[in-house]
Formats: structure tokens, sequence, C-alpha cells
């Protein structure tokens, strides 16, 4: 149990990062400081730069796959954490007909509780004849749910998205799994993988996580994780691009592609790069490329509706 909590607590450090950044200017989100309280830590430059690649990068590739289904799709976020990016695509009128967010119930008991006190937040859920569902840990509207489930259990999950949130295995679902299968045995999280790949005709999914991990780097991570008592019990698909990509390739997916985040990074609106490195001044490149190199994106498609998926890329 001391691993699951050491697990569902890597969600309080992102989203106080986010929050983190956010506050100093690296991108907008009115909604994160609703959900997560102001933290007392500072973080790095390099650690600031690292969030914007993630969020900017994934929130890309996401407001592709909702523009080439003209949002006649659904969403689903994997370990979902603290997430805003329901209320942020509300606010951009890019919403699917579906977003769903799954995790840990300590973590879903938390989101709901933040949900139904701000206004802010169930605002933009409810409106005046949708009835919103909650429990302790579920919240089940219209267009918006949260579910508690572990990632480990499929025939669970498969009850949770399909029967009570009702997705519709025929509609273009995105997956997004941000630093989430890492934590899961590499079977379990292949398992999980195919499962979409059998269940959805029409899907796109999204990953973001530790690459490169079987040097030095890598080695005091983990370490370091240890201490915590967190371990990445998923890290052998971490080895490189290409175990990344194949966890994909060889559970049912069409193709996939996979870019270390230090050439997201140059890949990303290059006018949007020099607004944020003029935020904070930064001595040691050497340490962002580092960094950089042990995290990547990864993307894989499978599209039996032909809605264009194979299009979708960073460029
Ligand atoms: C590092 S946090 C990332 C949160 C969020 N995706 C983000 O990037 O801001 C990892 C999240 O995955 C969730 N998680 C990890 N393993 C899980 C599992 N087996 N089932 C459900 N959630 C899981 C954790 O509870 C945690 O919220």
């Amino acid at each position: 149990m001391a691993c699951e909590d050491a697990v569902i607590a890597t969600n309080d450090d992102a989203a106080q990062c986010k929050r983190f950044a956010v506050e100093k200017g690296y991108w907008t989100d009115p909604y994160i400081s609703q959900i997560i309280p102001k933290g007392f830590s500072t973080h790095a430059p390099e650690i600031n730069r690292g969030y914007f690649a993630r969020v900017r990068s994934i929130q890309i590739l996401m407001e592709k796959f909702l523009k080439s289904t003209q949002c006649n799709c659904q969403i689903v976020n994997l370990g979902a954490g603290f997430d805003t990016t329901y209320w942020k695509l509300k606010d951009a009128a890019l919403s699917p007909k579906s977003f769903v967010e799954v995790d840990f119930p300590p973590v879903t008991s938390r989101k709901c509780h933040f949900i139904k006190t701000k206004k802010a937040l169930i605002e933009k859920i409810s409106s005046e004849d949708d009835e919103i569902m909650v429990s302790k840990t579920e919240m089940h509207a219209a267009d918006y749910h949260i579910v508690a489930a572990n990632l480990k259990n499929i025939p669970e999950l498969e009850k949770k998205l399909v029967t009570e949130c009702h997705l519709d295995k025929d509609l273009p679902t995105l997956f997004l799994a941000e630093c989430v299968l890492v934590y899961i045995e590499t079977e379990r999280s292949q398992q999980l993988i195919r499962w979409i790949s059998d269940t959805f005709n029409t899907a796109f999914f999204i990953n973001y996580e530790q690459v490169n991990m079987m040097d030095r780097f890598g080695q005091v991570m983990m370490d370091n994780l240890k201490t915590r008592d967190c371990y990445l019990h998923g890290v052998s698909a971490c080895a490189s691009l290409d175990t990344q990509m194949k966890r994909f390739t060889s559970n049912g997916w069409t193709s996939a592609d996979s870019l270390e985040i230090s050439t997201v990074y140059n890949c990303l609106p290059q006018a949007e790069i020099q607004r944020i490195e003029r935020i904070e001044m930064m001595d040691e490149r050497e340490l962002m490329h580092q960094l950089f190199s042990h995290y990547c994106l990864t993307w894989a498609y499978r599209d039996l509706k032909d809605v264009g998926l194979a299009q979708i890329g960073l460029t």
C-alpha cells in the first residue's frame, strides 16, 4: 500500500510544478490554482521549461485530434491527477463529446471535492438542465466524468468507461497518459494498450514519460524515487524511443512515433520558446539538455474510420 501511496503522491508533485510554472508565466491556466494549493518549494528553470514543453506539446497533439474529428470524439485521461484540460478546452470551444478522467480513489475523491466546492470549476460543468451525479470518488455529468479505477484492472476499467461513462467504442477516442505508465509493470501497461486497440476502432494515444533510462542519469532518478518508496515498475518500456514505439506497434496500433523532449522543444513555436526563455535566466544549458533527453513524447494511432489520424504530428 505504501507503494501505491507513493505513486499517488506523484500527482501532488506534478500539480505543484505546474502551478508554480503557471504563476511564473510559462503558460496560462486559470484553473490549476483552484485545484492545488500554493506550495512552498520553488523549481529550477529547466524544470519549468520541461513542464512547458510537456503541457504545450500534448496540447498541440490534442488540438489536432479535436480538429481532425471536428470534436465529434471522446478523450480519456488515464492517471489524470489534477489535470485541468477539460476546463481549458471548454474555454477554447474545443470540447469533445465526452471527457473522462481515471485515477486511484484517493486522487479522484480530492478532485471531486475541489470541483464541488469551487464555483469557477463547477459552473463550467453544469448547465441548467444537466444533472451532475457525484459520489465520494466519482462524478458523472453530460460531457465530463471522473472515475476511480486501477489501470491494471482491465475488467474494472472497461465497466467504468463503457458501462458507466457510456463511451462509444465507434467514436474516435484520444487516450492520454501523462507520466503514468512508467509506474505500471510493462506487461500490465501492454495489456491496457492492447485492450484499447481491441476495443476502440479509431483511437489516438499520447504518452509522455521517461526514456533512455538505462544510463547513469536514469539510475540516479530511480534511486531517488526509491527513497520515497516509489518504484518505476514500467521502466523496461522506457529504455529507448524504439521500446516506447514498439509497445504500441506490437499491441494492435497501426503506427507510432516518439521524440525526445529535447527534440520536441525545438519543434515548438519558436516565438513561444523565445518568450519563455526570457522568464528566467539559465546558466547551465547542459543540465536542461540532460533532463530533456530523459523524457519523451510518443503518439500512436489506429484509424479504421479514416478520420486523418495518420496526419497528426508535432510539426
Ligand atoms: C505523475 S502523476 C501525473 C498526473 C497527471 N497525469 C499529470 O501529468 O499532471 C501520476 C498519476 O497516475 C496515477 N496512477 C498511477 N498508476 C495508476 C494506476 N495503476 N491506476 C490509476 N491511476 C494511476 C497516480 O495516482 C497519479 O495521479
